[in-house]
C-alpha cells in the first residue's frame, strides 16, 4: 500500500476523524478578535457543557490533554496533592504537579486493577492535601477508575479539590462533574470526541475558581483567572487554534445529532464486540473485571503474537491498533473503539486480525 494511502486508527488517540470534521478547518482564517470569532466560542461552549455533565464554565484552551494537567496542579495546588496513580497517565500527572515544583505524593496502585475509594479515604486521613488528581480512563491499562465512588470520599475532606483528568472517557463515557463535585476536569480533542489534536478542554467549579485567586504565581498561559477574564467577552487570552474550533464545533453538532447517551451506548457495545473477540481468541484482559474500559481495551497476549507483524498486516490492509504502553509492549496490545468507530468498522477490524492469526 502507498505510504500516504488511508490508514484507519484504531489506535488510542488521535483516532480516526470523519471526512466532514476535517473539512470543516478549511474555511477561511478568521481575526481571534473579530466578532465572527466571538460568535465560534459563543456557539461552542454551551454544546460542550454535556460533555462534562455541568452547567458551570467550561475553557477551550489550545494545548493537548497535558497542558491542562499542568494548568490544574498550577490554579488548583495550594498546598500538597495526592495523586491516584495505577497507570502511566497517573504518573505523568505526579510528574507534572513535581515538575511545577508543588508537593505531590503519589498512591501507588497496581496497574491494572482500579483505585479503589477506601484507599483514597485512608491517604487523605493521613496526609494534609489540598487537592487530589484522578485519571478516570487508564488508557495505558484499559482501566475505568470509578470515579464517582472517589469523588464520594473526597467530599468528606472540604479543603480537598477533586482534579480528574478525563483525556479517554469524555466523550465516550458520561462524566457528571457538578453531580459527583468534580473540580476540574479535563479532556483533550484526539480521543474520543473525534478530532484532531491540538485543543484541550475542560470544566473548573467556583471552588477552583476561588483556590486559583488564593495562589501567586499560577503563570500565565494557562492562567483560570486570564481565561475567565476573557471568556467573559466570549474570547481566549493567546491565540486560539480556530480551524481546530471550527472541527470542534462541527462535532458537537454532529454528537448531538447522534446523541450524547447514543454515542455512550454505541461505546458499550463496541466494548462488548471486543470483549467477546478477545474471549473467543485466546487472549485475555489487562484490567481486572468490573473495571473495564468502554474506551479502550488492553489486551492480554498469551499467545505471543508479535504485535510489529500483526500491526505490518493490518496496515497493508488500512487499519492499525497500538502496541502496550511503555513496560506492557508485547505484554499487551491495545484496541481504541472511542470516538466515532462504527460496529461494521469494528467487526472489519476484528475479523482482519483473525485472518492474520488463521495464517
Ligand atoms: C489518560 C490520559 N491523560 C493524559 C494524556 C496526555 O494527553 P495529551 O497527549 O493530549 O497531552 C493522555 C494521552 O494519551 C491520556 O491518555
Amino acid at each position: 500500500m502507498p505510504s500516504d494511502a488511508h490508514v484507519k486508527l484504531f489506535i488510542p488517540g488521535p483516532v480516526e476523524v470523519r471526512p466532514e470534521i476535517l473539512a470543516a478547518q478549511t474555511a477561511p482564517m478568521i481575526g481571534h478578535r473579530s466578532p465572527e470569532y466571538a460568535e465560534l466560542q459563543a456557539r461552542i461552549v454551551p454544546k460542550l457543557r454535556p460533555l462534562f455533565g455541568t452547567e458551570g464554565r467550561v475553557f477551550i484552551v489550545t494545548a493537548s490533554g497535558s497542558g491542562l494537567q499542568e494548568a490544574a496542579v498550577r490554579n488548583c495546588v495550594a498546598r500538597r496533592c495526592l495523586c491516584l496513580v495505577n497507570g502511566a497517565f497517573g504518573a505523568r500527572w505526579h510528574q507534572v504537579a513535581l515538575a511545577n515544583g508543588k508537593q505531590a505524593d503519589a498512591l501507588e496502585g497496581s496497574w491494572g486493577v482500579a483505585i479503589r475509594p477506601e484507599q483514597v479515604d485512608e491517604w487523605l486521613q493521613a496526609g494534609d492535601y489540598d487537592a487530589i488528581t484522578v485519571v478516570f480512563n487508564e488508557t495505558s491499562t484499559g482501566v475505568l477508575n470509578p470515579v464517582p465512588e472517589i469523588a464520594a470520599v473526597v467530599h468528606q475532606y472540604p479543603d480537598v479539590l477533586l482534579l480528574v483528568d478525563a483525556v479517554s472517557a469524555a466523550g465516550g463515557v458520561e462524566v457528571r462533574a457538578d453531580k459527583w463535585g468534580i473540580d476540574m476536569c479535563l479532556t483533550s480533542s484526539q480521543k474520543a470526541l473525534a478530532l484532531p489534536p491540538g485543543l484541550a478542554l475542560c470544566s473548573v467549579s467556583d471552588r477552583a475558581m476561588a483556590r486559583a485567586e488564593s495562589i501567586p504565581h499560577r503563570g500565565w498561559y494557562f492562567d483560570f483567572l486570564e481565561y475567565e477574564n476573557y471568556a467573559s467577552k466570549n474570547h481566549t487570552p493567546a491565540t486560539p487554534a480556530i480551524s481546530l474550533m471550527r472541527a470542534l464545533d462541527a462535532q458537537l453538532d454532529a454528537i448531538v445529532t447522534e446523541g450524547w447517551e447514543v454515542r455512550f451506548a454505541r461505546h458499550q457495545r463496541l466494548m462488548g464486540q471486543v470483549h467477546t473477540w478477545v474471549m473467543a481468541n485466546g487472549f485475555g484482559f489487562y484490567a481486572e473485571a468490573g473495571y473495564r474500559s468502554p474506551t479502550i481495551t488492553a489486551v492480554r497476549n498469551p499467545r505471543d503474537v508479535d504485535v510489529g507483524t500483526l500491526n505490518a498486516y493490518l496496515r497493508g490492509r488500512g487499519m492499525l491498533i497500538s502496541d502496550g504502553y511503555g513496560p506492557l509492549k508485547g505484554e499487551t496490545f491495545r484496541i481504541a473503539h472511542m470516538g466515532d468507530v462504527t460496529e461494521g468498522e469494528m467487526s472489519d477490524l476484528l475479523e482482519t486480525i483473525s485472518e492474520f492469526l488463521e495464517e
